[in-house]
């Protein structure tokens, strides 16, 4: 059974604390719009499309939490939930994408009564959710068959069904590719400084029966000089109407060391992670975090001196240029992306 890191309650959303796998299996309850934003912004839930769904459930979390005296306060406070969930986390596009759907179906029941505007919402969240699975699925289906038995792969951070309502963005290529009974061999980058690819990718692949591998983050371009990986797969955070893409953090060093190797090198994302209101990936704001990440191992011992300078992006932006192909539920994105894209989106996406 696939791990499902999010689950409406009744009046909560219980998630999984990714924050303390692989040593614990702790799940965690969301009653408020402040959980929700301290669960995104302390990565208890984190990857694109996962943090959209908490988005969601919290919107409708807070509107079911307050008690508005007249319309005009009600329509301000769901501004200001907007406003505090998508702040949680720059990067991502797929927070805004799912807050604005909520936002919209607020906006377009606003004057029904509360229980009927409550009951609205609850269903687009589980709209949203439901759909990030089924793009999943389709992805994997996409992106298997570039795969065959015997070959090695390598992925970076989490893109796993930790990261969805589902399988995952690059992760569901490999389940299904594996379902499909195709042999695979993946490498996992432990993905410093917060190790979801050591603590995260390598917990749930091995347990659904996956050959992993986890490597240090400096041993990519290693295994590539010795004709050890056959092709590359990522999540992506946000894709710009060129397809220049944000990802996690040693994306775009892993893409040129692809392109200086000759290694296909494939983003796999859903349509709400493309952002078409940005031309280039220059535009992507780029997430910096608390330097302790860096300087203090996994939170507890520290790793540098006290009061060292540090510089924590938690992203990069990977060109274009360097990318074979744009996995998405809608089939595989060729170059020009900036073509591709646009017909993808004329076939009816967001
Ligand atoms: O900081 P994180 O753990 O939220 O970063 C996640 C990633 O970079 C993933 O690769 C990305 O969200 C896309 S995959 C689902």
């Amino acid at each position: 059974m696939i791990v499902n890191p999010i689950t409406w309650k009744k009046d909560h959303i219980s998630i999984i604390d990714q924050t303390v796998l692989p040593g614990r299996l702790k799940y965690e309850a969301c009653r408020t719009v402040s959980q929700v934003r301290e669960a995104i912004q302390k990565l208890k839930v984190r990857g694109a499309p996962l943090i959209g769904i908490a988005g969601a459930y919290g919107f409708l979390l807070g509107i079911r939490g307050f008690r508005a005296k007249d319309a005009a306060a009600l329509r301000r406070e769901a501004l200001h939930i907007k406003h505090r969930l998508i702040s949680s986390r720059p990067t991502a596009v797929n927070l805004a994408w799912a807050v604005r759907r909520m936002f919209h179906v607020f906006e377009e029941n606003a004057s029904l009564p509360r229980a009927a505007l409550l009951k609205r919402l609850e269903a687009e969240a589980h709209r949203i959710f439901r759909e990030d699975a089924d793009m999943c699925r389709r992805m994997g289906a996409h992106g298997a068959v570039l795969l065959r038995s015997g070959d090695s792969v390598l992925t970076v951070c989490n893109a796993g069904a930790l990261a969805t309502s589902g399988g995952g963005t690059a992760l569901s290529v490999f389940y299904r590719a594996h379902e499909q009974g195709k042999r695979l061999k993946v490498y996992a980058c432990e993905t410093r400084p917060l190790l979801q690819g050591a603590r995260l990718t390598t917990w749930e692949l091995k347990r659904h029966g996956l050959d992993v591998t986890l490597i240090c983050d400096n041993m990519a371009a290693r295994l590539m000089q010795q004709g050890r990986i056959r092709a590359v797969f990522v999540g992506a955070d946000r894709i710009a109407a060129n397809g220049d893409f944000a990802n996690k953090i040693g994306t775009y060093g892993l893409a040129v060391l692809a392109r200086y190797h000759g290694i296909p090198f494939y983003a796999v994302a859903p349509s709400s992670t493309f952002d078409l209101t940005l031309a280039t990936g220059a535009e992507i704001p780029i997430e910096e975090r608390d330097p302790d990440e860096i300087t203090t191992l996994h939170f507890e011992r520290p790793i540098a001196p006290a009061g060292v300078k540090v510089y924590n992006p938690s992203f990069d932006m990977t060109p274009a240029f360097l990318v074979t192909g744009i996995v998405t539920e809608q089939g595989v994105l060729r170059r020009p992306f900036s073509k591709s894209i646009r017909s993808m989106y004329g076939r009816g996406s967001k």
